[in-house]
């Protein structure tokens, strides 16, 4: 069968996740919250899957990478260090009304006369105040609130007057039984001498109309209250309404630390993981003996207030990161010691640019001449082959190598690997090459040293001529006093210090460099779902063909391994057979039981969810095998195969065996 159209399909993906209980809408119940989700019973165990799997090749099957699992909130200079608190904004404009933002850069030129109407309220409460206070004493309370709240629909705001206590009552009930917008409606229709009438449902908000064009403004407000409100009469006529100006929204979400709500107290969610690592870079150094070339792994939760969240769980405000920092010595270091630095051709037999994909099986074992270009290189191809051993083919996936114009300032080179997604081709993970920057400025900002001790550079440099020193001093300082005058240090102090620092080189000290892949966890279980989601024919029981929905998920992330399934549930020995096979299994994979509904039915939900493999107890189990290799014995079970409905006979005393060398 064709595959579903793009934006179709996406629709079905999200609709089996919400079906099937991998990924729901988080607070649901409450209409969601726009870029939070949450994952279901199936969704967890994927999840869980996935960050294993990376765990595990990233920390404990390597020698030279190490774990961190650091806290979500931390001193807040760290974030001024990294450069988040002053540079980590899109651009933005406000609607001076909603206080809705939109992206500077998502809006379309505005020109025309702008009507504004202010969405339904609460016609019962209007009427029932009107009856209880009278209409004089309506209008000044509603006045107040008008004033209060600084909205002005003539463009000046209303006289401050003195209320009576009776108005006093009145506003304090207005004000907790309106929302503002709410509230501004009743008080423009009523200036303009009328009594209102709820023209929509009432969470309908205000929103604006610029004829024949799209505001942006109107689109996000229609979409929060989920419709659209039409009015003729109750259009309210203004020209030369805008959006404010475009300022920059740092994404950072913000909070306090302690009972006190101030400035001194202004702690942020993390963006990133990766600070943490930096942060901890010695601590892990000194507890963990590693030594360049090492890395720290940290898989966490990241929160960014992201202005359009959106492609479902691909742009969420509350994200996971699986981040790893390689730490590598700096390339004069390398060269002082190994005589020479590989290129990526050397390395690897590859250019190290234009997206030519290395051939299978490199790169190669890591080398002691490898300078940051291979160490990145290296890289890259250890995440595709990641994603290849967990069922992302690499054709499905694209490198694009970031152009100079497109690299964050302390880059020197970053990939993105792409995944092609329904709605587009979009990034899955970013490979940078950071240089020392991070640690540096850590160091600058923490006035903690942060370089290390390389006794084996110390050595190799007392062998090397004096021209050679020489030229390795002169790079090393360049590259330092270019990183300390970036980042605003003075230029004749930057000069000394470089110079103090290309010194120490000379000695065996230096900051190191990193490489980090930089992967989303979420990102890459929507990639996963998208990729196993297919639609195919199967022979029912009867071996007539039907249509299901399949996710043919990698076993080692499928969220159930296997389901154990008695053919028939009001049968003792089936059922208890059964259960003694789920028993034997589930110590070690994630088993799923199932007696309920026909045989054909229940392999269609483990289809749907992801399952490899279902293991059938049925008469033969107890009778013998007729005929096949097994003939004559008992404890024998069918194993059906997810993907092409296939069927073999195993016995139960080797299924184990078989099923971990398939899932693991
Ligand atoms: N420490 C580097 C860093 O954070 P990034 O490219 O901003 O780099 C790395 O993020 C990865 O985190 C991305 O490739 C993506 O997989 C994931 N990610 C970033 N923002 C995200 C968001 N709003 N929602 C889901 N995943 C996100």
């Amino acid at each position: 069968m064709a595959e579903p159209k793009e934006n179709v399909l996406m629709e079905k993906i999200v609709s089996l996740c919400k079906r099937r209980g991998f990924i729901f809408q988080s607070s649901e119940i409450y209409g969601g919250i726009n870029g939070f989700w949450d994952y279901g019973p199936l969704g967890a165990e994927l999840k869980r899957n996935v960050k294993e799997l990376w765990w595990n090749t990233m920390t404990r099957l390597r020698e030279d990478v190490v774990g961190l699992e650091a806290t979500i909130i931390m001193h807040p200079q760290i974030w001024k260090a990294s450069g988040h608190v002053d540079t980590f904004a899109d651009m933005m404009r406000e609607c001076p009304v909603t206080k809705k933002r939109v992206r500077a850069d998502q809006v379309e030129p505005q020109t025309g006369t702008v009507y504004r109407f202010f969405g339904a309220y609460e016609v019962a409460s209007g009427e029932e105040l009107r009856a209880e206070f009278g209409e004089a004493d309506l209008e000044a309370a509603v006045a107040a609130l008008y004033r209060e709240a600084g909205f002005s629909a003539t463009g000046q705001l209303a006289q401050e007057t003195a209320l009576t206590t009776r108005q006093e009552t009145l506003l304090t009930r207005l004000r907790q039984s309106f929302r503002f917008e709410r509230v501004a409606l009743l008080i423009t229709k009523m200036q303009g001498g009328r009594v209102a009438q709820a023209l929509a449902a009432k969470n309908a908000c205000a929103y604006y109309r610029l004829q024949g064009m799209k505001n942006p403004c109107a689109v996000r407000a229609d979409t929060d209250s989920g419709q659209m409100v039409e009015g003729t009469t109750d259009f309210h006529s203004e020209s030369g309404f805008e959006l404010g100006p475009s300022r920059p929204f740092n994404l950072m979400f913000k909070t306090y630390v302690g009972p006190v709500a101030d400035e001194e107290n202004v702690a942020y969610l993390r963006p990133e993981t990766a600070q943490a690592i930096f942060a901890q870079f010695k601590n892990v150094l000194d507890s963990s003996r590693q030594k360049a070339p090492f890395g720290i792994a940290q898989i966490g939760k990241a929160f960014r207030n992201e202005v359009t969240p959106r492609n479902f769980t691909f742009r969420s405000r509350e994200f996971e990161q699986m981040e790893l920092e390689f730490f590598i010595k700096p390339d004069e270091a390398v060269e002082a010691i190994a005589g020479g630095v590989a290129s990526v051709a050397d390395a690897f037999g590859v250019p190290p640019s234009g997206g030519t994909p290395a051939k299978a099986g490199t790169p190669n074992e890591p080398q002691p001449n490898w300078g940051w270009e291979a160490w990145h290189k290296y890289w890259v191809e250890e995440r595709i082959k990641f994603y290849e051993g967990i069922g992302l083919p690499r054709t499905t996936l694209e490198e694009y190598w970031q152009r100079p114009e497109e690299l964050a300032h302390y880059a020197r080179a970053t990939v993105d690997i792409l995944f092609k997604f329904p709605f587009g081709t979009q990034e899955l993970e970013g490979i940078a090459a950071r240089s020392d920057f991070d640690l540096s400025q850590h160091e600058r900002f923490s006035g903690k040293p942060m370089g290390v001790f390389d006794e084996e550079l110390r050595a190799a440099w007392g062998k090397l001529d004096k021209t050679k020193q020489e030229e390795l001093w002169r790079r090393y300082f360049e590259n330092r006093k270019k990183y300390l005058v970036k980042s605003g240090v003075e230029a004749e102090q930057a000069s000394k210090e470089a110079r103090e620092d290309a010194d120490a080189l000379a000695k065996g000290h230096y900051i190191p460099h990193v490489i980090e892949p930089s992967a989303g966890v979420d990102r890459l279980i929507l990639a996963l779902i998208c990729n196993a989601y297919s639609e195919d024919q199967m022979p029912d029981e009867k071996g007539k063909p039907e249509s299901r929905v399949v996710l043919k998920l990698h076993p080692r992330v499928a969220p159930i391994k296997v389901a154990v399934l008695p053919l028939l549930k009001n049968k003792p020995n089936l059922v208890s057979k059964a259960q003694e096979v789920r028993d034997l299994l589930r110590k070690h994979m994630n088993v799923f039981y199932d007696d309920t509904g026909a045989i054909g039915r229940r392999y269609r939900r483990q289809d749907e969810a992801g399952t490899p493999f279902c293991v059938t107890v049925d008469f033969e189990t107890f009778e013998g095998m007729k005929e096949g290799p097994l003939a004559g014995q008992i404890d024998t079970v069918t194993v059906r195969h997810r993907d092409d409905g296939a069927q073999e006979r195993l016995h139960i005393s080797g299924l184990l065996a078989w099923l971990v060398e398939r899932v693991r």
